[in-house]
């Protein structure tokens, strides 16, 4: 792709991916419209390299979505690459999660997503869609069903959007394993938080679990896989003229893609051994 007058819109550029993404891409020579959520954020990104604007979007919020599109119709005629990067992960046992938890999951990974294309479309003719979904879209994962959920949805949903739309659209669907990013930290909180707003009487059963699933989720945040795998990944899917549907980054995405090919008795009872081996 000729980087020159080329644009990119990537949500959520304030801190792990997005912002990493955000910089590899400014620095390679496109220009960046990097959506943030704080005036510290837009300071930050923008005094780190020229061709960053930061744009205010949130992307639960209908008006932020709208004060964002004009805000970037104003600066380009189209916007050659999209990336729906902005995500949050919810994490606890199905029983004990409220419907508002598993809500607020899906209205930022996958409403959020498809409620920016649908404000964007008039800028996005011939444009390529890059949705950072997760080897979580596999479904493997109990504890972190909501942010499973989210991120199948999304997948199902934009291979229906790319097949159908008349655009000329195309989407790549980029899991990444588990990356080193603040959302590790993020997700603890979270879920430390909701526990105490668990309204179910099993709730004192499943604290072995999410003991578990915390210490793993932090252990991430300090082993996971560098960020930059990611985004150079996403430079290499912009510059090519004929990308895949969708890429695995890392050794436990590829694994998680083979393993949820198998029938589901047999990835239950897989999965049951490894939680039971690690209680
Ligand atoms: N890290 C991993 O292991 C991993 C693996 C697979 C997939 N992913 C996916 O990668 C994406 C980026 O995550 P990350 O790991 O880089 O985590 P991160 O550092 O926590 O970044 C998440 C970004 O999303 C933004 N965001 C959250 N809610 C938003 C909303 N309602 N509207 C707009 N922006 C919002 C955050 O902005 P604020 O700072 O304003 O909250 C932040 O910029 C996510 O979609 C995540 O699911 C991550």
């Amino acid at each position: 792709m000729d980087k020159k007058n080329k644009t990119i819109l990537i949500t959520g550029a304030s801190s792990g991916i997005g912002k990493e993404t955000a910089l590899l891409l400014a620095k390679s020579g496109f220009k960046v419209f990097a959506g943030i959520r704080r005036k510290t954020d837009k300071q930050n990104l923008e005094s780190l390299n020229k061709n960053i604007t930061g744009v205010y979007i949130d992307i639960t919020s209908s008006s932020s979505i709208d004060k964002a599109f004009w805000f970037v119709y104003k600066n380009t005629e189209k916007i050659d690459v999209l990336i729906n990067n902005a995500g949050i992960a919810v994490a606890g046992p199905v029983e004990c999660l409220s419907i508002d938890k598993i809500k607020e999951q899906f209205n930022v990974n996958t409403f959020g997503a498809i409620s920016v294309v649908h404000k964007f479309m008039p800028l996005l003719n011939n444009a390529k869609i890059i949705n950072i979904s997760s080897m979580a879209a596999s479904g493997l994962f109990p504890y972190v069903s909501p942010y499973c959920a989210s991120k199948r949805a999304l997948d199902i949903l934009f291979n229906s959007f790319f097949i159908e739309n008349k655009s000329n659209i195309k989407v790549i669907s980029v899991k990444p394993a588990c990356i080193k990013t603040p959302i590790w930290d993020k997700s603890v909180q979270k879920a430390r938080l909701a526990f105490e707003e668990y309204n179910c009487s099993s709730k004192d059963k499943y604290l072995t679990e999410l003991l578990y699933m915390e210490k793993h989720a932090l252990e991430n945040n300090q082993k996971g896989i560098d960020v930059k795998k990611v985004s150079e990944l996403i430079l290499k899917i912009i510059n090519s003229d004929n990308p895949k549907p969708s890429y695995n980054v890392g050794f436990q995405a590829h694994l998680a893609d083979f393993v949820s090919k198998l029938p589901q008795s047999c990835i239950n009872n897989i999965i049951k051994f490894f939680l039971n081996k690690n209680k």
